[in-house]
């Protein structure tokens, strides 16, 4: 056992946005940090993984009332969504919360009031593009015009994507906002800053202090150089956030409450589970902290973050752990290829576990982007998971069944042998710790290399043939299981649910890191099933071809008529014949719902007067479900019935659609479900 004293850990993942789905870039962050806490849970330290939502900001403010809906409601659906997704690629957070909470109003009042009362706060009057027609000042993403360098229309906020020029959006050409159209003026009002500077010191020595890996530092170091400014943390109302302390209309920028959010989500599992929260958080703490990030959101976590910390008397983290992005076959993830997988989309098709195998057999402690090659991933899981680990299993478990009656021999014949694989690990753990998980799963494969070549040579299914073999099959076949034990020890904080099942059939109470030290003889085991299947090239196709469908589903809701629908010329003629094949009925909607994985669309249920009628419908923007429960309206009923990923559905309800939303034909009171529509 080891006897060095339990090490007291806290986790943090960032707080993804509540206003999108969760999609494979997020995962490659979500499973790096899951298997490095579950290998720290495996070891016996004291860790907790905790995680929120990011919940403030204006585009959630804008989504919500594009949806009809107030930001709770729209916070708490994908909240839901979240978590169902984490839920199903096996990321255990010891607990998920929500920036929209008191634990977080409270900490951010705390900490913004400590740094006030230290002087790190300024007050100045800044000039700012406003929509006089919204009411609301308009960040440079919500500005849009002609650029001044190139003449492209509809160039974005403060760069062009044509010439790839940069300006100020005063400087764009017929500027209008994004969101009403309506041309921006600029306006003054006052903001709250942190005065960053105070820190250079300070963060100059934390940088350079081995709290980030070393092409991190450079680059902050490079920022360093260029000089930083004071942090703009205040945003006019309206605005969906906290309100700042004596400071009436004024708001935290999100990204000002969203990494205290980390402590937030943390108190909140304290305060429920009696654990103690200051003994992590103050100054002369000795627990560790460490919060796993994408390389976009360096400058959030290793300046502003440690100095808010350090300014507010707190103790910063131990360290911030950048990865890189993810690319799909070579490219950023790209909606039009289907390579703009969703995690809801990928579950549909195939195992999560694949998918965190594959990260970790390629993901290291650096910053470099990381490639999901689709043949690569199909070849690798297949050869090493299902053709290397669960093979040894398989080959073995049928003679421990017949020759020992589900009993592994009482004397190992391979002593050795069995003790490589269990001092192995103490390497293996030194790569984990040291989030070099490619290196792990390398070690780990050869390892299962070395046990099927041992398998191959004694060649137990030619022996068992033989007369008076028995024992000896069944001695081979035992050293197999034990050395399979010792790898589902290495693999189970990347494959959890595939371990789970491991253990079951190995009949332990545990497969954690010290346990693989009690070889097991005479001991019995469960009948064995098949623990991973081969991942089939068909499945990724249809995972491809889904993830297109999310976007027609989407492209549908952008491409609407911008103004009258006349302007859309009438098709041509047909005769009246022509349309009376079309058979319209009055549909009173019975029951509406959410689709799990498709945020576009709602399951409607029909009465079409003694006939239910199940029917898909992109209105989900523009509808809450509650909404549409009792209401008539009409609806193609001889329509084909078309096959959806989530189910068949039997006709389609007519709506218009502009871009400000969808409307829902309906009828006048005392039509009844089931008439016809002429
Ligand atoms: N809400 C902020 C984080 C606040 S933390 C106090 C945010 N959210 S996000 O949803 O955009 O991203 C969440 C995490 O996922 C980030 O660490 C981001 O780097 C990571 N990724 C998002 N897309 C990614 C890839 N394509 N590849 C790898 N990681 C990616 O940022
Ligand atoms: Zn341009």
């Amino acid at each position: 056992m080891s006897n060095s004293a339990t090490r007291k850990i806290l986790v943090t993942s960032a707080l993804p946005y509540a206003n999108g789905a969760i999609h494979l870039g997020h995962l490659l962050e979500y499973i790096q940090t899951d298997i490095w806490v579950r290998f720290q849970k495996s070891r016996g330290q004291q860790c907790y993984y905790v995680c929120a939502d990011d919940a403030h900001g204006t585009a959630i403010m804008l989504r919500a009332e594009q949806e009809g809906i107030t930001p709770e409601a729209l916070i708490d659906r994908v909240s839901h969504d979240h978590q169902q997704d984490f839920a199903h690629f096996g990321v255990g957070f010891d607990n998920y919360h929500s920036t929209h909470s008191e634990e977080n109003r409270h900490l951010s009042e705390l900490i913004y009031k400590r740094l006030r009362d230290k002087g790190h706060i300024a007050t100045r009057d800044i000039e700012q593009m406003y929509d006089p027609q919204k009411g609301l000042f308009l960040a440079d993403r919500f500005i849009k015009g002609t650029c001044p360098k190139c003449g492209t229309g509809d160039q974005y906020g403060d760069n062009c994507e044509k010439c790839g020029a940069t300006y100020t959006p005063a400087d764009l050409i017929n500027p209008v906002s994004a969101i009403s159209g309506a041309t921006p003026e600029v306006r003054s009002s006052t903001h709250y800053f942190f005065k960053l500077p105070d820190f250079a010191e300070f963060l100059q020595a934390w940088i350079n202090d081995g709290h980030v890996q070393p092409q991190i530092r450079n680059k902050l170091m490079e920022w360093f150089e260029s000089g930083f400014n004071e942090w703009d943390i205040s945003r006019d109302a309206p605005y969906f956030g906290f309100e700042i302390p004596d400071a009436p209309g004024k708001y935290f920028y999100v990204w000002l409450d969203a990494p205290i959010g980390y402590l937030a989500s943390f108190k909140n599992l304290c305060d429920r589970e009696g654990i103690d929260f200051d003994s992590y958080w103050r100054k002369d703490s000795s627990a560790e902290v460490y919060h796993f990030i994408g390389k976009d959101i360096v400058y959030f976590h290793a300046l502003f973050w440690p100095a808010m910390l350090h300014g507010a008397d707190l103790r910063t983290p131990t360290a911030v752990n950048c990865h890189g992005f993810l690319t799909v076959d070579g490219a950023k993830m790209s909606k039009s290829r289907g390579t703009f997988i969703k995690a809801a989309t990928y579950a549909d098709y195939l195992n999560p576990e694949y998918l965190r195998y594959y990260f970790a057999a390629k993901l290291t402690s650096k910053v470099d982007d990381l490639d999901l090659n689709l043949d690569d991933f199909a070849a690798r899981v297949n050869s090493d998971l299902v053709g290397k680990v669960v093979n040894i299993a398989s080959r073995c478990a049928g003679f421990v069944k017949k020759l020992g009656g589900g009993t592994l021999s009482a004397h190992c014949a391979e002593p050795q042998m069995v003790a490589r694989f269990i001092a192995a690990g103490d390497d293996i753990a030194e790569d984990f710790e040291a989030r070099e998980f490619s290196r792990a799963m390398r070690k780990i494969m050869e390892l299962a290399d070395e046990a099927n070549t041992y398998i191959a040579d004694k060649e137990p299914w030619a022996l068992a043939k033989l007369d008076g073999h028995d024992e000896e099959v069944l001695e081979i076949c035992s050293v197999g299981i034990n050395l399979f034990r010792q790898l589902m020890v290495y693999l189970a904080p990347v494959v959890p649910a595939m371990a789970e099942q491991a253990r079951i059939f190995l009949n332990l109470d545990s497969l954690d890191w010290e346990s693989r030290h009690n070889v097991l003889f005479n001991h019995e085991v469960e009948k064995f099933k098949p623990l991973m299947t081969r991942v089939e090239r068909d499945k990724i196709d249809a995972m491809i071809e889904a993830s297109k469908e999310d976007l027609v589903e989407e492209q549908k809701l952008k491409e609407v008529p911008k103004g009258p629908l006349v302007e859309e010329p009438i098709a041509d003629e047909i005769s009246f014949d022509d349309f009376a094949k079309v058979d319209l009925r009055i549909a009173r909607i019975t029951k509406a719902q959410y689709v799990e994985g498709a945020d576009k669309l709602l399951q409607l249920t029909l009465d079409i007067g003694g006939e239910t009628r199940n029917v898909f419908s992109g209105i989900r923007s523009s509808y809450a479900p509650e909404a549409l429960e009792g209401r008539l309206t009409v609806m193609v009923a001889n329509l084909a019935p078309r096959k959806m990923r989530f189910g068949l559905s039997e006709g389609m309800v007519l709506a218009s659609a502009n871009k400000d939303g969808i409307y829902l034909l309906s009828s006048d009171a005392g039509a009844e479900p089931g008439q016809r529509v002429m």
